[in-house]
């Protein structure tokens, strides 16, 4: 049960900085997501939280205590990677009871602890398994209970699960984000899949080339996305965005893009006439249907998932993505309309891709 907290932490490398002055604040029991590209600095930053690694600069503190001088162990941290290193000639109460032993647990209490993990994470049948008697979901299970048997402060999870196949991974999200409310201890969370960030997170940390782009909750930053980065990272299908020129007459407003499509505006919009501008919306803000201010468009491909449709359309020199809900009988070649959901559309400032706010 901790708040951590890091204080301009940089970490640098002969001629890399993997960090680049990080300030973060991780409130107790809160679940918090590090997400970005790889090699932005996620794994540097979540073993300097473990004590595994050290900032060149900065501090990192628990609980407002400095950590600098307290060595990894003493931290009681619990480490979640991606390979999963279940000791195979072990049974799976063993590999729980692994890193009580380690400490010098009495024993007497070492059975109800390794009982409790299993229990908390739905293994308690399995107990007298081999690695090799388990499928891959059961193996994460056990990797999770024997971090969690010592009670440790902090969860620091490293893209657990990337190596699962879709199936799995959907539920071992479910299973990750309920142990994180029976256990009501600080998950901190690295991945690089939006998709894990959005579904399981408080609280996301967008990064990008050691530093920070944005901090905010799940719907916070992908409704109000604070630059094109985020707002291209976050969501998927991606965001469309197309640059052109603002464009103001009277009570209207669009961007004119090459090739003359007009991407409409509501009259609110940030920005100058003549000002150059990214303009940007999300699939799904986009319906098929006329009026006035729709933007002409070919379908190119339509993509069917049964509940949704997926259409990429070409629109003027642009290629847009647009996730219908439901069906429909648009057929590749036909000419379409595209309506905009005019309150849903972003717009960003080319240079440095920050949002432009009215
Ligand atoms: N031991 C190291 N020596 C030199 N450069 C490193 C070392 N570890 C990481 N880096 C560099 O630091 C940057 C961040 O790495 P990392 O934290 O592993 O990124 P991520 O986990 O987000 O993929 C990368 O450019 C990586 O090449
Ligand atoms: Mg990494």
């Amino acid at each position: 049960m901790t708040g951590v907290v890091l204080d301009k932490v940089v970490r640098r490398y002969r001629d890399t900085v993997a960090v680049e002055s990080l300030d973060l604040e991780i409130r107790d029991k809160e679940f918090v997501v590090l997400l970005g590209p790889s090699g932005c600095g996620k794994t540097t930053t979540l073993n300097m939280i473990a004590g595994m690694d050290s900032p060149s600069s900065g501090h990192i503190l628990f609980d407002n205590k400095p950590m600098e001088t307290v060595p990894p162990e003493k931290r009681n941290i619990a480490m979640v990677f991606q390979s999963i290193a279940l000791y195979p000639h072990k049974t799976v109460y063993e590999n729980i009871a692994f890193p009580l032993r380690m400490s010098g647990t009495p024993k007497a209490q070492i059975d109800a602890r390794v009982r409790a993990a299993a229990g908390l994470m739905r293994i308690g049948e399995l107990l007298n398994r081999k690695p090799h008697e388990l499928s891959g979901g059961q193996r994460q299970r056990v990797a999770l209970g024997r971090a969690a048997v010592r009670d440790p402060v902090a969860f620091l999870f490293d893209e657990p699960l990337s190596a699962l196949d879709a199936k799995l991974r959907t539920e071992m999200r479910v299973e990750i984000k309920k142990l994180h409310e029976r256990l009501n201890s600080t998950f901190i969370y690295v991945t690089h899949d939006q998709v894990e960030a959005m579904t399981m997170a408080d609280k996301i940390v967008v990064m990008q080339d050691g530093r920070i782009e944005q901090i905010g909750t799940p719907l916070e930053l992908y409704d109000r996305p604070a630059n094109l980065f985020v707002a291209q990272f976050i969501g998927s299908p991606s965001m469309n965005v197309v640059t052109g020129t603002l464009r103001r007459q009277a009570d209207a407003a669009w961007v004119e893009v090459e090739g003359g499509t007009r991407w409409p505006l509501p009259a609110s919009a940030p920005g100058a006439d003549g000002q150059a501008v990214v303009y940007g919306v999300r699939p799904g803000d986009l319906a098929l249907g006329g009026g006035e201010r729709s933007v002409p468009a070919e379908v190119i491909v339509v993509e069917p998932t049964g509940a949704e449709t997926e259409l990429l359309v070409q629109a003027g020199a642009a290629q847009i993505v647009v996730v219908m809900h439901g069906r429909t009988d648009v057929q590749p070649g036909q000419a379409i309309s595209l309506t905009v959901a005019l309150d849903s559309v972003h717009l960003f400032d080319p240079a440095g891709g920050a949002t432009m706010r009215a």
